[in-house]
């Protein structure tokens, strides 16, 4: 620290300098972090940031905002109840996987005392995000995982999840959105082996999903009538999502809903009373800013169900074209699968997986591609880490990176990554698109 402070103008030039050598949050596409918002919500966000939410006394707006927040997600994951239903809000999809976790092992545990030599274990998808196996870790859980690859359809297959499921099982962790492959894993498949496994062995093991990006994408696509995933399930308890991915809030929101109160057991739920009126909560943190929450009220209702619709459905028409544009190339196949008939994208491991549907693909709108088998035999130069650093000399983040095992007889896979939100147009698709296409001229030409 200095040992004096300097004029206001001067020390905000010197942090712009540095902050403007940053890749504009805008373009930066690995990400799913929203970064465009209307001016109503940058007008609100002063009198947000001073609002502590952890006093609900002197700030109950704050609160209000929130538990309505809750109400209409527990009523878009089609909640029995939505009355009935618990949530939380945190600082994003991380933080509530740990509290969807702790609640699980908590229920197994009071449920399996007289017994300490047993050692609880999670399942948990090899396509699951790095804060589920976290859980399993800072949590003193055994993670059990479940081998994802092409023949699985990168998801966890429901044979295979049999397979780890034992009585020190707590509970089992699916994701609706790969975070590396977009593919939602098979949930409706998963429950019924799991009501299976339970009438063979009368044991009740629970399901939370962890939808950090489809809790908003699958509730305002049309494949959400049959491809059922949320509350609808009675074996799925608690959900969780990011506010700041596809829910178009700033960042940094997550939520996390349970069908109901009883799903947190004795001791999770604390009060505290030294502040103003008395607060039950069940949270890892507790001072933060409102921003979040409040942007996520304001668009829930300036967009409402319809403006969620058209966003989520555009950004699904782009990864398409997208993938489509890729793949016409005859250099790149997409691993992502939003762009191809639903019937193409089946776990082929799993008979159960196995129904007919015409529509396309459900999933993430993401577009995750790999040089195509063809393109890598004829021209071994090609190299995906140069197209990033093409993509990034024009300042637009597509990260590259290594998806071990995944591929062919274990084979790794490097892929490159683009989120589709609010700030890929259909214009900076294009622009992308010649300079991938120039750069592999480049390589193939030498
Ligand atoms: C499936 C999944 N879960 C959890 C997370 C972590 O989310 P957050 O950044 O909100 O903590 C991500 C982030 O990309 C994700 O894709």
């Amino acid at each position: 620290m200095p040992s004096e402070g300097a004029p206001t103008s001067l020390v905000e030039a010197m942090m712009r300098k540095d902050i403007e050598k940053d890749t504009p949050p805008s373009q930066d596409f690995g990400r799913f972090s929203t970064t465009t918002f209307d001016d109503a919500i940058m007008r609100i966000m002063p009198d947000a940031a001073l609002r502590n939410p952890a006093c609900l006394e002197e700030y109950p707006s704050v609160g209000m905002f929130q538990e309505r927040c809750l109400t209409i997600l527990a009523e878009l994951w089609n909640s029995p109840s939505a009355a009935g239903s618990f949530g939380t809000g945190t600082t994003g999809s991380s933080e509530a996987v740990m509290l969807g976790g702790l609640a699980m092992k908590r229920k197994w545990q009071l449920e399996n005392q007289g017994n300490p030599e047993r050692r609880p274990n999670v399942i948990i998808g090899e396509n699951a995000h790095i804060c589920v196996e976290k859980f399993a870790h800072y949590f003193d859980t055994e993670a059990r995982y479940i081998p994802v690859s092409e023949g699985t359809n990168y998801s966890a297959c429901p044979k295979n999840v049999r397979e780890c499921i034992d009585s020190n099982t707590i509970g089992v962790f699916l994701t609706l959105g790969s975070t590396y492959t977009g593919h939602y894993d098979p949930i409706e498949e998963v429950s019924k082996m799991l009501d299976e496994y339970e009438r063979d062995t009368g044991s009740d093991i629970p399901i939370h999903v962890d939808a950090a990006s489809g809790g908003f994408v699958a509730p305002f696509t049309s494949t959400n009538e049959n491809v059922v995933w949320d509350f609808r399930l009675p074996r799925v308890k608690s959900i969780n999502a990011s506010g700041h991915k596809y829910g178009q809030a700033l960042l940094a929101v997550g939520w996390i809903v349970w069908r109901e109160k009883k799903w947190i057991p004795e001791g999770l739920l604390l009060e505290s009373s030294y502040l103003r009126g008395t607060q039950t909560a069940y949270t890892l943190s507790f001072s933060k800013s409102s921003i979040p929450v409040v942007a996520q009220y304001y668009q829930f209702h300036q967009k409402g169900l319809t403006g969620y619709c058209k966003l989520i459905n555009r950004y699904l028409e782009i990864a398409r074209l997208l993938s489509l544009e890729l793949e016409s190339t005859g250099y790149f196949s997409c691993l992502s699968g939003v762009h191809l008939p639903r019937q193409a994208q089946l776990c082929i491991e799993s008979s159960s997986c196995r129904k007919e549907n015409p529509a396309m693909n459900p999933g993430i709108p993401i577009v995750v591609f790999t040089l195509s088998d063809d393109a890598k035999k004829k021209y071994p130069v090609l190299d995906m880490s140069v197209l990033s650093d093409a993509l990034h000399e024009m300042k637009f983040s597509v990260p590259h990176y290594t998806i071990k095992g995944w591929g062919k007889d274990g084979s790794d896979i490097e892929a490159m990554r683009v989120v589709v939100r609010e700030d890929l147009t259909l214009e900076i698709m294009r622009k992308m698109m010649a300079v991938i296409v120039e750069r592999v001229g480049n390589l193939i030409s030498g």
